[in-house]
């Protein structure tokens, strides 16, 4: 058995090589949504990282982007995107046209592209998780859970304070002092106390 596992884990370590994709929130709700388990996307839901994307419509953008003289909208911009978004530039959320984000009835491929994307529009769980298309399986997950796998080698990160400071620093154009053990309490989404698997 013993050996099996590490068979296992070595297989994983080689797939750890290749590159995980991001697959959107909505493939993380699916199973992290129930209340018994702390309902993480519901809380996630109720962060500003929800609304990263649909701030950047706003007026204060607008105002933001056109006092820095930049071209086109805040929402399509390079300059903007990277914080508030995920995976831009990075495999992850890409600024598409009108045709990609009407398919046709039919179009099954890119109507679930559409949801792929729409998923990647915000400052979503990837963005500190890692893309999710090597651990969002239930039996991989369960079995990061109960500390048979290692996370790292599906994917699956662990959030820093260095993570959260890829975003939280000078370059943001409204940038607030950012203290990691304030801001983590104001996004923690931690499982119950005394959750079983
Ligand atoms: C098919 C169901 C399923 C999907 C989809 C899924 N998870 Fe999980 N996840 C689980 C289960 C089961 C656990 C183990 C704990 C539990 O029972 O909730 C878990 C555990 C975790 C953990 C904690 C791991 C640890 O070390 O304890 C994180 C973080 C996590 N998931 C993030 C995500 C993210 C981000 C996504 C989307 C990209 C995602 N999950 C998608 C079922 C899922
Ligand atoms: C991909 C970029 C990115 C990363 C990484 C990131 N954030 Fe954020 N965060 C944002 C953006 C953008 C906002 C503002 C969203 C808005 O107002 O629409 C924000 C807002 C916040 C807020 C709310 C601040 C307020 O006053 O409203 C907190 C708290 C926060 N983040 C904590 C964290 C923590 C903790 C981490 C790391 C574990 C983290 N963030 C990682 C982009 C990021
Ligand atoms: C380096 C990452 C980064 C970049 C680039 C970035 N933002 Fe942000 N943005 C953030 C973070 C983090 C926050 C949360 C507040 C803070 O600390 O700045 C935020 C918050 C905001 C807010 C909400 C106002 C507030 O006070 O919370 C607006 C509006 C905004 N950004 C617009 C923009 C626009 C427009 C651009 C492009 C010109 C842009 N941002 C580029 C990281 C970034
Ligand atoms: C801004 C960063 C950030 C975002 C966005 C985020 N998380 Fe987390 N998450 C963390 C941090 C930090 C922790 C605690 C330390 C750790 O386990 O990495 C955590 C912990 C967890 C845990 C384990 C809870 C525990 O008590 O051990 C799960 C499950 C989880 N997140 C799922 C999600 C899901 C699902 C989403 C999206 C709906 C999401 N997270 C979005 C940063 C984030």
């Amino acid at each position: 058995m013993k050996s099996l596992l590490i068979i296992f884990t070595a297989c994983l370590v080689v797939l750890g090589a290749q590159d995980f994709k991001y697959v959107g929130v909505t493939n993380c709700k699916m199973c992290h949504n129930k209340a018994a388990k702390g309902a993480q996307y519901k809380v996630w839901s109720g962060t500003s990282h929800a609304g990263a994307f649909e701030t950047l419509k706003s007026d204060e953008a607008a105002k933001i982007f056109s006092e820095k003289e930049l071209d086109g909208n805040a929402w399509e911009s390079p300059e903007c995107l990277g914080c508030h978004v995920t995976g831009y530039g990075a495999g992850g959320y890409e600024v598409k046209d009108e045709a990609f984000w009407n398919p046709a009835a039919e179009d099954k491929a890119g109507k679930k592209a559409v949801k792929r994307m729409a998923g990647l529009q915000a400052v979503s769980c990837e963005v500190c998780h890692g893309p999710g298309s090597g651990y969002k399986s239930n039996k991989t997950m369960k079995a990061v859970y109960a500390g048979e796998i290692e996370a790292a080698a599906v994917g699956l990160l662990s959030a820093s304070e260095e993570s959260c400071k890829k975003c939280h620093n000078e370059k943001s154009p409204t940038y607030k002092e950012f203290d990691f053990q304030t801001a983590s309490e104001k996004i923690a989404h931690s499982y119950p106390e005394g959750m079983g698997q």
